[in-house]
């Protein structure tokens, strides 16, 4: 009964994942919040409001003002009545409706007067999930300080996979617990995340890089920072924003930047994350001048960088936690138990990049997770905020 006397407002939008509410009405219901659910006139295509109500043991509230009896609906006292607004589904059109401050139902108008933080269940087909107007949208609202729940994927109702399916309702009840009863285990611990990738330049104007965008790894930063950590971030260049008012950021380019950064704040870390993306050569010689094609061949000679994990895993005191990942296409068991050996890992987090949805750039993930002990966990494809979540309890297993 984690959310006993906790009142919840459940906005549902027209989407086909608003069967899906029936389940998390029931979940929050059994957890002990109260819920009120209000719908748009398409949320109740897809799901009837007698079932919402049954559930939620209150009438479904949908238009300004109910023709049979008489009543009026006040927005103003719904949302200030409510400790949490939770709008699960969110479809593109009512999100749309939250970015530009449209105010045509019950269910916007609350969204504009409520006082209380907003959760965000987002849900639509992957293209749609992907267009620019739509990530533009979701950027506004999480501007606005709403926290925005990431779609999960999987099928969708179009017949198409991908990412673009509502969050499933037990980990949206896991999300509304953690903000109603936010977890602590990290309080006055010190952690170090490298993200992203590196670059080796060839010539002034040119690099060796990867693919690496750093999410992974801000992921892991939120998380930590969420449950009471104090977070540096040794980051090579990403296109993320990186939130300096919550995060000591150190912004790098090269591998040996990145080593002198790291090394000189290890000591003092209790946890460290190596989820950087490191180049593992560079060209021998960056050339001074931009190279010029001859029209021949061109011969690039590069020598090999400083492993940060392996020479910070020299170095690892007792107490403090070492986190790896390793990013395979074969053996990958194998070859993520090898550098769990090799590099002093306490656990390391294996990716497979021959899978869909998973690694570099998409916002989901799916891993696996070998204790030095040799515990070994494994997930779902999930959100990169939800696989944090996970690694953070591996974590505190190993500090253990
Ligand atoms: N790593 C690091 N410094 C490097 C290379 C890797 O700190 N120069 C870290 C990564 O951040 C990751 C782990 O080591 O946590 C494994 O990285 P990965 O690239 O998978 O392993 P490599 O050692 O580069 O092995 P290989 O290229 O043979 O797969």
């Amino acid at each position: 009964m984690n959310l006993q006397g906790k009142r919840i407002l459940v906005g549902v939008t027209g989407s086909i994942a608003a069967y899906k509410t029936a389940i998390l009405t029931r979940l929050l219901i059994k957890s002990g919040a109260e819920v009120q659910l209000v719908a748009t006139t398409s949320a109740l295509d897809f799901i009837t409001p007698l079932t919402l109500a049954t559930l939620s043991k209150r009438p479904v509230l949908s238009a300004f003002f109910e023709k049979t009896s008489g009543q009026w609906n006040n927005h103003v006292e719904l949302g200030l009545w409510a400790d949490l607004f939770l709008v699960a589904p969110l479809s593109a059109n009512t999100l749309s409706k939250f970015a530009q401050g449209g105010c045509d139902n019950l269910l916007a108008a609350t969204y504009l007067s409520c006082r209380c933080p907003v959760m965000l269940a987002p849900a639509m087909d992957l293209d749609m999930y992907q267009h620019p107007s739509v990530r533009a949208n979701l950027e506004k609202v999480a501007s606005f300080g709403n926290s925005v729940l990431d779609a999960e994927t999987g099928e969708l109702a179009s017949g198409l996979s991908g990412q673009g399916r509502m969050m499933e309702p037990e980990h949206i009840l896991e999300q509304v617990i953690q903000f109603f009863n936010p977890k602590k285990d990290f309080l006055g611990k010190k952690v170090l995340i490298t993200l992203g990738p590196t670059q080796e330049a060839l010539d002034p104007v040119r690099f060796l890089s990867n693919h690496s965008s750093g999410k992974m790894g801000y992921a892991l930063a939120k998380a930590f920072e969420a449950q009471g950590a104090a977070v540096t971030l040794v980051a090579g260049p990403v296109s993320l924003k990186l939130d300096e008012s919550r995060f000591e950021v150190h912004r790098v380019t090269t591998a040996a930047e990145m080593f002198e950064a790291a090394k000189s704040l290890h000591a003092q870390m209790d946890v460290v994350v190596f989820a950087a993306a490191v180049a593992d050569f560079r060209p021998e010689n960056a050339a001074v001048q931009k190279i010029k094609k001859a029209g021949e061949e061109l011969t690039l000679r590069l020598v090999p960088n400083v492993d940060l994990a392996f020479e910070l895993g020299k170095t690892k005191s007792t107490k403090q936690i070492h986190v790896g990942f390793a990013l395979e296409t074969e053996q990958e068991e194998a070859n993520a138990k090898s550098k769990l050996e090799r590099k002093n890992f306490d656990l390391v987090v294996l990716n497979s990049a021959t899978e869909d949805g998973v690694g570099f750039k998409h916002d989901t993930n799916q891993v696996r997770i070998f204790h030095k002990g040799g515990n070994e966990v494994q997930s779902a494809l999930l959100s990169k905020d939800v696989i944090a979540e996970l690694i953070l309890e591996e974590v505190k297993k190993a500090a253990s």
